[in-house]
């Protein structure tokens, strides 16, 4: 079925919703997993434990980071890139739980993407108070592949752009277990979030946690 050809859509009684070209928020997507998602990073933050990252200009970042799978995202003042090992502990990031695979996957063919195969699952905690601004995902090396993005606990607002830093922007509210799925003519989309307004959540209490799964190399 071509999604695109749908404004909003019901797929395995999720409600899928078009955002943009090929970028679709799927709303509840991840819900029933809410607990084993809970315990699996529960156990992941335990060997690679949430770190704030510096840009490559110096600044600490307010979102804090961690990562499952072959590779991890980092940035530090060498740039923004992947890399198997996690540079605080010098060891392999842990690896990405099936649950997790599975999810994206059944997400991103729920989009129109299949065979997705993500190698880096980015894990970001956002306390209350902080933001992540408008930027392109563009440190992978295939941008074939779609970008999966679970959010847990708290709300927040998403933007989603266009190609251009300046192109019209889609605000979404995205709740505990949305899925929001962005590949093809949207795969260099600028996006971001607006700063997490402060809330409890039942299982993250003060915080949300985003997980994005990538294709890396
Ligand atoms: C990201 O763009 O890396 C994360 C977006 C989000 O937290 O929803
Ligand atoms: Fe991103």
């Amino acid at each position: 079925m071509n999604l695109d050809l749908f404004s909003s859509v019901i797929k395995d009684g999720n409600v899928a919703t078009h955002i943009s070209d090929q970028a679709w928020h799927l709303e509840g997507f991840a819900t029933a997993l809410e607990i084993q998602l809970r315990d699996l990073l529960r156990s992941i933050i335990k060997q690679a434990p949430f770190r704030q990252m510096k840009t490559p200009g110096g600044q600490l970042m307010s979102v804090k980071m961690t990562n499952c799978g072959e590779v991890g995202w980092v940035s530090d003042h060498l740039g923004y890139r992947y890399q198997t090992l996690d540079p605080v502990s010098n060891l392999p990031w842990p690896a990405m739980p099936e649950e997790f695979k599975s999810l994206a996957k059944n997400a991103a063919a729920t989009a129109g993407f299949e065979n997705f195969k993500p190698d880096a699952c980015l894990i970001n905690l956002y306390p209350v108070g902080t933001r992540l601004s408008l930027h392109q995902d563009k440190d992978e090396i295939d941008f074939d592949q779609p970008i999966v993005s679970v959010s847990l606990g708290l709300p927040v607002t998403f933007v989603f752009g266009g190609l251009e830093r300046s192109s019209p922007q889609t605000k979404i509210k995205l709740h505990h277990g949305d899925v929001v799925v962005w590949g093809g003519k949207s795969r260099l989309a600028f996006h971001g979030v607006l700063p997490l307004e402060a809330g409890e959540h039942e299982l993250f209490s003060h915080y949300r946690v985003n997980l994005t799964f990538r294709k890396a190399i």
